[in-house]
């Protein structure tokens, strides 16, 4: 595990393609700078299996592969945002993925859509995960994950100890309805449409850091802390 600190990074923006790797590295710096991981698809999933308004409004859209509606994600975004755990930074895993989110982030960020109960002020680091297409397959279709704590696995480059069952929990480990092969195609193409003009707004701005996510796991986290302690020297 990552040695803790509570060094002050403030937000950060973790981008990439379905499979490579937000989620994994997401909780690897939330347990080293101590900040919140805000991801989208897992408060999204967490609705749907209650049952919430939300969760119904998203169930049918995820099935397919498709984004939520901008609406209604940003004020999912906003409401999480505004809680006490964020004032110091938060990991944002998996937003924004559209051009309209990009922006309402953007204004959210400067100051105009919050006031007194608004999170860290600072701008994030955006940072690019790029991932070649084929290890993305691997690595979508091989992902397991644990029910209880949420730990990522993969059957082809991070197996639990035992086949199909948690390290730490002992829970037997799921797949995600939506790593079903014909959900895929949908998914990434929806990445290429939707979510790679974000990257390329962000690069314009200069503000985007790449990072090579082919990599195996451990040698991405190094290069993502190595870009957070720089950024912040
Ligand atoms: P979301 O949950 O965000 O899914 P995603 O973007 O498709 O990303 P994934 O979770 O599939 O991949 P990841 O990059 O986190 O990779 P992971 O670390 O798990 O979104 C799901 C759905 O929700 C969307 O399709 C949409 O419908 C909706 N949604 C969410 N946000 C939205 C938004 N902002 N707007 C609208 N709709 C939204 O790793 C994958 C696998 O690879 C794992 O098995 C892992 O063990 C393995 N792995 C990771 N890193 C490495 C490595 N370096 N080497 C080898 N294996 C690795």
């Amino acid at each position: 595990m990552a040695q803790k600190t509570s060094r002050d990074i403030g937000p950060v923006v973790l981008l990439g393609p379905p499979g490579a790797g937000k989620g994994t590295q997401s909780k690897r710096i939330m347990e080293r700078y101590l900040i919140p991981q805000v991801s989208t698809g897992d408060i999204l999933r967490h609705n749907v299996a209650q049952g919430t308004e939300l969760g119904r409004a998203a169930k049918a859209v995820m099935a397919r592969g498709e984004l939520v509606s901008d609406d209604l994600v940003c004020e999912m975004v906003k409401k999480r945002l505004c809680n006490p755990d964020c004032r110091r930074g938060y990991i944002l895993d998996g937003f924004p993925r559209t051009a309209a989110q990009a922006g309402w982030l953007d204004a959210l960020l400067d100051d105009k859509l919050f006031d007194n109960s608004r999170p860290t002020r600072a701008w994030p680091i955006v940072m690019s995960l790029d991932v070649d297409y084929n290890q993305l397959l691997l690595r979508i279709t091989g992902r397991r994950s644990c029910p209880t704590c949420g730990r990522i696995y993969n059957v082809h480059f991070q197996p639990p100890r035992v086949e199909g069952i948690c390290d730490l929990e002992g829970s037997r480990l799921v797949t995600r309805n939506d790593d079903r092969l014909e959900v895929i195609q949908p998914r990434l193409a929806a990445y290429e449409e939707q979510t790679r003009p974000v990257a390329d707004y962000y690069q314009r701005t200069g503000r985007l850091v790449s990072v090579d996510g082919d990599r195996p796991a451990d040698e991405v986290t190094a290069q993502i802390f190595r870009i957070l302690e720089d950024q912040h020297a």
